[in-house]
């Protein structure tokens, strides 16, 4: 397997363009990705409950689609589907919800367990729940994982494999990942095995990132996680087009990752365990909301990466993508050869315990 040779020049520019994006998202013309028919579509959204995935959710109903909310919390996860029911006429018997903690191995296999048992193949997978910051005092999980890094990439993997027999043979994965993705920072010789209850330099955040007491800010250990992400869905694409290759045949599937921008959700008014002195990152955007998008702006990406059926997005060799604004762009991982990123696949292999053939 070998990506095609990325310019840096390239990269440059998408930096640039997607750093003018989160001050001037609100200027420019929004992304309306054309109405699609989903009749028959069944898709899960993660984190559907608030913000960017209850917006994709919104439109997916919208669009005729039978959707999943899979939420850690039931009741909010009941109070969305009761929102989207209200919004969209004659959709009662096609919005659901699945319980799920990412941050929790058990919970992820719980959730893929039943799933299973419903034997429903799944058209769209949205990998959409996320955090940027560590609850307090809990920075690492019962599973012995940074919290970010469970939340936002390590649950998503596990779960991915466990349902990936549920597939269908087009099945589209998706990712919400973010502009942050361009500050994370990886060394090319992090470990295979896997690290528990500790930070590891250079894994889950950029060595000098963390600090001589182990620890270090969300905020980088988030950039980490939402890099991670993207070449989550790069890996993901090439061993699907691998195996295929293999067997003679020609694979349909996609995964894609994108960034929403700068975009208003329930996320800013979060409760924040750090200082402005200790992680400044997330008080500068919070204070600065008022240069965010509306959230369909920033779920709008998303939704067309779901439900187009674009050459640039479902065509031959074309998954893997990072997107903004509808517009395939160069991501961070874009940067690193094959060899340093199947490394990523290894690591989370041995974090979550599995063998993922
Ligand atoms: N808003 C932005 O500007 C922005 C920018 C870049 C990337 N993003 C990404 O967009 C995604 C959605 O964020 P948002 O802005 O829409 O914020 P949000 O409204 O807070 O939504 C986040 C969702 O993820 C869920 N979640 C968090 N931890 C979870 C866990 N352990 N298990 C299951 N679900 C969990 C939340 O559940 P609860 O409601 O129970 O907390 C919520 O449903 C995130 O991945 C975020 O990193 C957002
Ligand atoms: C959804 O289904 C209804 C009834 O079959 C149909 O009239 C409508 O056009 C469909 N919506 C979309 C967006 O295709
Ligand atoms: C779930 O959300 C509700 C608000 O809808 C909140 O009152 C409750 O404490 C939450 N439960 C948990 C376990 O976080
Ligand atoms: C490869 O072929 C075998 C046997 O026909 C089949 O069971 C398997 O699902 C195929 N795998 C892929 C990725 O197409």
């Amino acid at each position: 397997m070998s990506y095609p040779t990325i310019s840096r020049v390239k990269f440059y520019c998408d930096l640039v363009l997607s750093l003018l994006n989160l001050v001037f998202g609100r200027v420019y013309s929004k992304p309306i990705p054309p109405a699609a028919d989903l009749t028959g579509k069944i898709a899960i959204v993660t984190g559907g409950n608030s913000g960017i995935g209850l917006n994709i959710a919104l439109e997916l109903v919208r669009q005729n689609a039978t959707v999943y909310l899979a939420c850690r919390n039931a009741s909010k996860a009941r109070e969305a589907v009761s929102y989207i029911i209200s919004a969209v006429p004659n959709s009662a018997d096609r919005v659901e919800t699945l319980l799920l903690d990412t941050s929790s191995f058990s919970s992820v296999r719980e959730c893929a367990e039943r799933w299973k048992k419903s034997k429903s193949t799944i058209d769209i997978l949205i990998h959409n729940a996320g955090s940027p910051s560590t609850p307090n005092g809990q920075p690492f999980t019962i599973d012995g994982f940074p919290m970010l890094y469970a939340t936002n990439l390590l649950g998503s993997f596990l779960l991915t494999h466990l349902l990936e027999p549920c597939l269908s043979h087009r099945a589209r994965i998706i990712f919400t990942s973010s502009t942050g993705q361009y500050a994370g920072k990886f060394k090319p010789t992090f470990s295979l095995g896997t690290v528990k209850n500790r930070l590891e330099p250079g894994f889950h955040a950029p060595i000098a990132a963390v600090k001589a007491d182990g620890t270090a800010k969300d905020s980088v250990l988030y950039s980490n996680t939402k890099a991670m992400q993207v070449a989550f869905a790069k890996l993901l694409y090439n061993r699907w087009e691998g195996a295929a290759k293999a067997n003679g045949t020609r694979n349909q599937r996609v995964a894609h990752a994108f960034t929403p921008g700068f975009t208003m959700t329930p996320i800013f008014g979060k409760a924040m365990t750090r200082t402005i002195w200790e992680d400044p990152a997330l008080w500068i955007l919070k204070a600065t909301t008022i240069l965010a998008t509306d959230v369909s702006c920033g779920a709008a990406t998303g939704v067309w990466l779901a439900t187009t059926e674009d050459e640039a997005v479902m065509g031959e060799g074309m998954g893997g993508g990072y997107w903004e604004r509808m517009t395939r762009r160069v991501a961070k991982v874009d940067l690193m050869s094959t060899e340093q990123l199947e490394r990523f696949w290894i690591r989370w292999e041995a974090d979550a315990g599995i063998v993922w053939k």
